[in-house]
């Protein structure tokens, strides 16, 4: 029993339930709340974030590949499969195995667990590979990483020419992530604000740089 409650106060503090504004935790889908009170959850987060906004910022339809960076328990991931089914991809990173889980419940009670992949990833690496993504999502995540400049510069390897980064955070948070984008040297494209409490900010690699011309003057 000490052994259940404890586990369940880890995953609660993992997130979905962990929130930076001292506001009311969200109770992830497994936790033992019923499929009603699963449902409210996910329409009360649903009004909250406004996740429409977040899946047109991302630029994503059938057959997209999509990674969504640090996804919790899935509140935003069943959107995001949603809107690449039936053909595409989601992959979920998140540092924490244990929030997949609870991830991959919400997703097969929605019957989208096939399109989605789960991967524990290192808190420092995006755990992506090169050249694949249409668009890699970070919600709520980027305040996290130590080093943010170097997270993005090694994501935007993963891209496909003319993928996006896309970075939703709490507002208090923009200036720290506008700021590391530049660094990266992303380039913005657009910057959306769904809701008064959070901002979308749309990014892509920088154009390739042309090659240099062959030197001359050798045998
Ligand atoms: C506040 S929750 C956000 C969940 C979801 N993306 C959303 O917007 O509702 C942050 C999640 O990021 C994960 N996380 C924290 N640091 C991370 C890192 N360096 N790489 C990947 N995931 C990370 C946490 O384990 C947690 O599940």
């Amino acid at each position: 029993m000490r052994t259940a409650v404890v586990l369940l106060l880890l995953l609660v503090a993992a997130c979905g339930g962990k929130k930076d504004d001292g506001g009311e935790p969200n109770i992830p889908v497994g936790s033992g709340k019923s499929g009603d009170d699963t449902a409210r959850e996910q329409a009360r987060f649903d009004s909250e974030r406004k996740p429409e906004k977040v899946v047109e910022a991302l630029g994503i339809k059938p057959g997209s590949r999509v990674a969504d960076v640090g996804a919790g328990t899935g509140l935003l991931t069943v959107h995001l499969a949603r809107a690449v089914a039936p053909n595409g991809t989601v992959v979920a990173t998140d540092i924490d195995g244990a929030v997949l889980e609870l991830l991959q419940s919400r997703l097969a009670a929605a019957g989208l667990a096939e399109i989605v992949e789960r991967r524990v990833v290192g808190s420092e690496t995006p755990g992506l590979e090169a050249g694949a993504y249409d668009a890699i999502l970070l919600a709520e995540v980027d305040h996290y990483f130590t080093d943010e400049v170097a997270w993005l510069k090694a994501a935007t390897a993963a891209l496909k020419p003319g993928g996006r980064i896309v970075i939703s955070n709490r507002i208090h948070h923009r200036p720290r992530s506008m700021a590391a984008g530049q660094k990266a040297g992303l380039v913005l494209q657009f910057e959306l604000t769904p809701v008064p409490t959070h901002f979308i900010a749309v990014f892509v690699a920088p154009p390739a740089q042309p090659a240099p011309p062959p030197a001359h003057g050798g045998k």
